[in-house]
């Protein structure tokens, strides 16, 4: 399957500009996604061999996961099930539908194998999103994993205004997933990661949990517990502003931290076409992020004593990444680059990887190799 992904479906979806080749694959999830038996054939040659995680008061069938910006519209919610992912972020959304920024916002570097991107939160808002995700509800088809969404802050809601803006899409999607991603660090939307600043986001948070003490809305497996709430941090934070975080996701009782969103750094390089996909502005993500998202995860696990769970992210391509990741504190991991240069067969094979890693260290759970490279960074 990687062999034709890699062969036979890349080479023609790359002749394409990266957008629109999004949209088109998008658009074949979603058929998928509507037509069982399609489905079911792609779930048989996708799915992922079992690899349980309770987290959070969930249980993820495997630690992979789809990470936020694939899915913004909701359009394939069965698909990533069935393309072998323990659990999918969708969104990013925001109270407010917009359309983004103006294109072309979308860059491939190849050679790097990543991404610049400057989409700037194009989504259809809240509300329609809440809709959405009751069809598939209704249809039958939601998926058997967890299922988390995603909030960003509408472009035209001023700052002072952030935590109304995330608490109105908090409360309308509420009933309709089973975790929630705070996210404050897409480089994407115009001063937007000055919300990562510990007042400001937990001023976000008090209004969040405000919607949640008055919304009655509980965790379908674990009766009496509220929907884990994540915070998303950048990769390009201090180790101190990241401790005010870490500091805060204490204090406040936060489910968990995803680590990393894209970045705004630049690694060096002499390529001239990866030198004009750098110098796009934008957030950069795969193979060039993936020692940095690291870093911050070792560095967050050690700050919190592992008792903040992390959903580790940022240049993830092989079982063995993956397992770095895991090795350095997080419970659980996502992708997206890694899905376009790679194929979806990567979610099996990260997947398998594992459990090989697992049964060479002697390890019985997952749960038991998170951590255990997090000293002496
Ligand atoms: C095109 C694109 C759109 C993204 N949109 C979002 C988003 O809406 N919200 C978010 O938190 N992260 C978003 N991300 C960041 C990813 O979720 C992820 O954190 C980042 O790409 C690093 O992982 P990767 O190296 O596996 O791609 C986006 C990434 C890409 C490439």
């Amino acid at each position: 399957m990687s062999w034709l992904y890699g062969r036979i479906i890349r080479p023609i979806l790359f002749t394409q500009d990266a957008e629109l080749a999004h949209e088109r694959t998008m658009r074949s999830l979603a058929w998928v996604s509507r037509n069982e038996i399609v489905c079911d054939a792609v779930e048989s040659i996708f799915s992922a061999p079992g690899l349980p995680v309770e987290l959070f008061g969930l249980r993820f069938p495997n630690p992979v996961g789809l990470a936020a910006g694939m899915d913004k519209y909701a359009a394939a919610v069965p698909a990533w099930e069935a393309l072998g992912f323990g659990f999918s972020e969708l969104g990013g959304v925001t109270w407010h539908a917009q359309p983004g920024n103006p294109q072309p916002r979308l860059f491939r570097a190849v050679a790097e194998e990543a991404i610049v991107n400057r989409m700037g939160f194009n989504n259809p808002g809240a509300e329609t999103l809440a809709a959405k995700l009751a069809e598939w509800r209704a249809s039958a088809r939601w998926p058997n994993h967890p299922v988390g969404i995603n909030l960003g802050k509408s472009k035209a809601t001023p700052l002072e205004k952030a935590a109304e803006d995330y608490a109105n899409s908090f409360r309308v999607l509420l009933p309709h997933a089973d975790f929630f991603v705070v996210n404050v660090s897409s480089p994407n939307t115009p001063h937007l990661r000055q919300l990562q600043d510990r007042a400001a986001l937990e001023e976000i948070l008090t209004a969040m949990q405000e919607v949640q003490s008055r919304t009655e809305c509980r965790v379908s497996s674990v009766e009496g517990r509220k929907k884990p709430i994540l915070v998303k941090v950048a990769p390009d934070l201090s180790f101190e502003a990241l401790d005010e975080i870490a500091g805060l996701a204490l204090a406040r009782g936060l489910a968990g931290i995803v680590a990393t969103n894209t970045t705004i750094s630049r690694p060096e390089t002499n390529d001239a076409q990866i030198q004009r996909v750098y110098a796009e502005a934008g957030g950069l993500s795969g193979r060039p992020l993936r020692s940095r998202s690291t870093e911050m995860i070792r560095h967050l696990y050690q700050q919190t004593k592992g008792n903040v769970p992390i959903i580790g992210v940022g240049g993830i391509f092989v079982a063995d990444d993956a397992w770095e990741k895991i090795a350095a504190g997080a419970s659980l991991i996502q992708i997206y680059t890694s899905l376009v240069y790679r194929g979806p067969g990567v979610v099996k094979e990260i997947v398998r990887g594992l459990l090989e890693r697992m049964e060479l260290e002697g390890f019985k759970e997952l749960s038991q190799a998170v951590g255990t490279r997090a000293k002496g960074h």
